[in-house]
C-alpha cells in the first residue's frame, strides 16, 4: 500500500572533495536484478504510467530533479525528488507516474527484477480492477 513508499537515506561521505554515496546490498529493502537510468528527459516528458505485478523499485533523482506521483488505487501522494541521497521506495502494485524533468536530471532506478514486460500493469483501469479482484 501506499504506506510503504517510502523515502530513504543513502549513506555519504563528505569530504572537501566532494561527496561520495554509497549503495549497498543492505541498503535497499531488495536485492537489485537492473538499473537503468533516464536522461536527456524532454521538460515536458511524462514517464512512468505503469505500476509492476512483481517489481520493487528505488527511484533516485541522480541530477536535477522530478516528480513522482505514487498511487495504491486509493490513496495519490506527489513527491518531489531533487537530492542525490534519497531513495524512493516503491513497492510492487503502486500506480507510478514521472513528470516536472528540470533541465539536466537523471532518474536513476534501481529494480528488483530484471526487465519482463508481461510483468507490467500500464492500464490505469486495470491496475484498479485487479486491485479490487
Ligand atoms: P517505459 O516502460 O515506457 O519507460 P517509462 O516507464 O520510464 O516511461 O519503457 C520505454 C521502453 O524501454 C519500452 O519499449 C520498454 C523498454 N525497456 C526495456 O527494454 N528495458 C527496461 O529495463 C525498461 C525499463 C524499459
Amino acid at each position: 500500500s501506499i504506506n510503504d513508499v517510502k523515502i530513504i537515506d543513502i549513506p555519504k561521505v563528505h569530504d572537501e572533495r566532494g561527496f561520495l554515496a554509497v549503495i549497498e546490498k543492505n541498503t535497499i529493502p531488495f536485492a537489485i536484478n537492473r538499473v537503468y537510468y533516464l536522461y536527456d528527459v524532454p521538460s515536458d516528458s511524462f514517464r512512468g504510467g505503469h505500476a509492476h505485478k512483481e517489481q520493487e523499485s528505488v527511484i533516485i533523482a541522480l541530477s536535477g530533479s522530478f516528480e513522482v506521483l505514487v498511487d495504491d488505487g486509493k490513496t495519490k501522494k506527489r513527491i518531489m525528488l531533487n537530492k542525490p541521497n534519497l531513495g524512493l521506495v516503491i513497492p510492487t502494485q503502486i500506480w507510478r507516474e514521472i513528470d516536472n524533468f528540470s533541465s539536466g536530471a537523471v532518474c536513476l532506478v534501481l529494480a528488483s527484477t530484471t526487465y519482463d514486460e508481461a510483468e507490467y500493469i500500464r492500464d490505469y483501469e486495470v491496475f484498479k480492477s485487479q486491485l479490487l479482484g
